[in-house]
């Protein structure tokens, strides 16, 4: 290990997504909607969502280890595991923890850390701290949730926003002026009543009046965090440039949460990007929460929309409500 100063970067990314397709169509014949609304209102075709019995650890290991293979870094060289989920495997032990056992990262340490749909992004600012000082030299950053396992099936205002996936990326040092430039993280507890699980927490504990209740499952005023979402994604996005000099003229690619067409949209309106600037995978999907990011990061990159030298925006909004942003400058070679 380094002590000195030195920049931080993307040097691996993988994801996966379980291979069970859930159709528009589908949902139709469990829920009072249509594709035309899911459509309009979402740009969302279709998600993946995993069998029961599969759980957040799965899907997690399965991008972490592409993302390794990706880097050429062995897991032994692995000094720290971050996992960004809402839906662990259990409440604890940590995913990460088992995500490191499975990977073999022996010589890891390993937390999860929780912000909503904007974690993988509050994750990758953190390995980039711990790369940046020297403390560490390798962290792989895992973003993964299940969002159908606390989803509401009879509720049709969120059951046909969300799906399952995983991302994963090594942090390790790079070049001078290259990796992760910057980042911009937020919170705006106010909003915490707007997206949340209410029950089995320390506050309202599990009991047969809770699951009775369905206070087990996501609850959202989707309006609210629509308004919250369309006002932040752009702003964060901005004073992320604004701490590293640039500004959305450098921007080579935006990456956003794959929440919602309309959102992206707004925020790609504010930023003023022509729409060949803007990456978009919610159509295949849904919203994949911590997943959504790194999913269509490493999709961007397998497909050629990503080559050394780009800079690349990043933002997610979330449960909190939180958002984050990250400028990336992009090193790893094109396939
Ligand atoms: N099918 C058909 N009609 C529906 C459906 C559906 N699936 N869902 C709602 N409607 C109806 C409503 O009942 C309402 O009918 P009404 O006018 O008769 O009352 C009408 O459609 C309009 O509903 P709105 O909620 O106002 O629709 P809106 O245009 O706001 O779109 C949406 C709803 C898509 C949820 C939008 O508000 C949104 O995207 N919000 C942000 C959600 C989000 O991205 N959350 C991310 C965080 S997830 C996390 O952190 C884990």
């Amino acid at each position: 290990m380094s002590s000195q100063i030195r920049n931080a970067g993307i040097i691996g990314i993988g994801s996966f997504a379980p291979p069970r397709i859930l159709t528009n169509s589908d949902l139709e014949k469990i829920v009072d909607t249509t594709n035309e609304w899911i459509v309009t209102r979402t740009g969302i075709h279709e998600r993946h969502i995993v069998d029961p019995g599969v759980a957040a650890s799965d899907l997690g290991f399965e991008a972490a280890m592409r993302a390794l293979d990706s880097s050429g870094v062995p897991a032994e060289k692995i000094d720290l595991v971050i996992c960004a989920t809402v839906t662990g495997d259990m409440i604890f032990p940590s995913t990460s923890c088992l995500i490191q056992d499975r990977i073999g990262a022996v010589n890891a340490g390993a937390f999860d850390l929780q912000a909503g749909c904007s974690g993988w992004v509050y994750a990758l600012s953190t390995a980039s701290q711990y790369v940046k000082s020297g403390v560490y030299d390798h962290v792989l950053v895992v973003g993964v949730d299940i969002l159908t396992s606390i989803t509401d099936w009879t509720d049709r205002s969120t059951c046909v926003l969300f799906g399952d996936g995983s991302g994963a990326a090594v942090v390790g040092p790079v070049g001078d002026c290259d990796g992760v430039l910057a980042t911009h993280l937020g919170s705006n507890g106010a909003g915490a009543e707007l997206l949340k699980i209410e029950a089995g927490g320390s506050k309202l504990r599990t009991s047969e009046d809770t699951v009775k209740n369905r206070q087990h499952y996501i609850k959202m005023e989707g309006r609210e965090v629509y308004k919250f979402a369309v006002k932040i994604m752009g702003e964060a996005s901005i004073q992320a440039l604004e701490r590293c000099g640039l500004t959305p003229e450098d921007v080579d690619l935006f990456v956003p949460h794959q929440a919602n067409i309309r959102i992206i949209d707004a925020a790609a309106h504010r930023l003023k990007l022509p729409p060949e600037k803007v990456f978009i995978n919610g159509d295949k999907y849904g919203n994949t929460s911590a997943g959504s990011i790194p999913i269509a990061l490493d999709e961007a990159y397998r497909a050629g929309r990503i080559k050394p030298g780009d800079v690349i925006v990043t933002v997610g909004f979330g449960a909190g409500l939180t958002y984050a942003a990250a400028v990336i400058k992009w090193t790893m070679p094109q396939l």
